[in-house]
């Protein structure tokens, strides 16, 4: 009857390279499970700071807003002025109807014309004189033609006019924009 010894049964320990690249690869692996719900948070935290820009809710995926009825329009072309108004989301907040802007309305023919209401000069908000069927700065006693071009040369441009859409239910939806004033080129900002 053999026996073996006692020294014999006991496992040989592996060598000291193995244990640091098992080490190690348990190391990053754990560091991994844990930091990707951390950056994935992170950056559900940090979108709304990265789009800095307010975006809008209630405008179609063209930036339309629907401001008017078609029958709302006088037929004789006489100007209207509508405030738009939509839901602003502005990093976390939800500011719910907001108004975006104004703008006067025109239809001729069928055709709607649309125009911001700020004045390109300074940005003073225009008046409608029905007396004089012209639109009217206050602010520097400036004139527009119906037609939106300047009667002085005060401001630099005629009035800003807008894209306008008409739905088939007669509903009239504005892209509203801003555009850079004191110039006399139409730039969006
Ligand atoms: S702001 Fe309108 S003319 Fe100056």
């Amino acid at each position: 009857m053999s026996h073996e010894s006692p020294s014999s049964s006991i496992p040989e320990a592996p060598p000291p390279r193995r244990n640091f690249l098992a080490a190690a690869a348990a190391v990053a692996t754990g560091a991994v499970v844990a930091l990707t719900p951390l950056a994935a948070g992170l950056a559900f935290f940090l979108d709304p700071l990265l789009k800095r820009r307010p975006s809008m809710r209630g405008a179609d995926a063209e930036g339309y807003l629907p401001v008017a009825n078609l029958t709302e329009l006088p037929d004789d072309g006489t100007p209207l002025r509508f405030a738009l108004s939509a839901d602003k989301l502005d990093a976390w907040n939800l500011f719910r109807n907001q108004t975006i802007g104004t703008v006067y309305l025109r239809k001729l023919a069928g055709q709607v014309i649309a125009f911001n209401d700020t004045c390109p000069h300074l940005g003073c908000k225009v008046d409608y004189k029905a007396a004089t069927q012209t639109f009217f700065c206050p602010c520097h006693a400036s004139s527009f033609k119906l037609d939106g071009e300047r009667e002085n040369l005060i401001p630099p441009r005629g009035m800003d006019t807008l894209e306008v859409k008409v739905d088939l239910e007669n509903r009239v939806w504005v892209k509203y924009e801003n555009f850079q004033r004191g110039v006399a080129a139409k730039e969006v900002i």
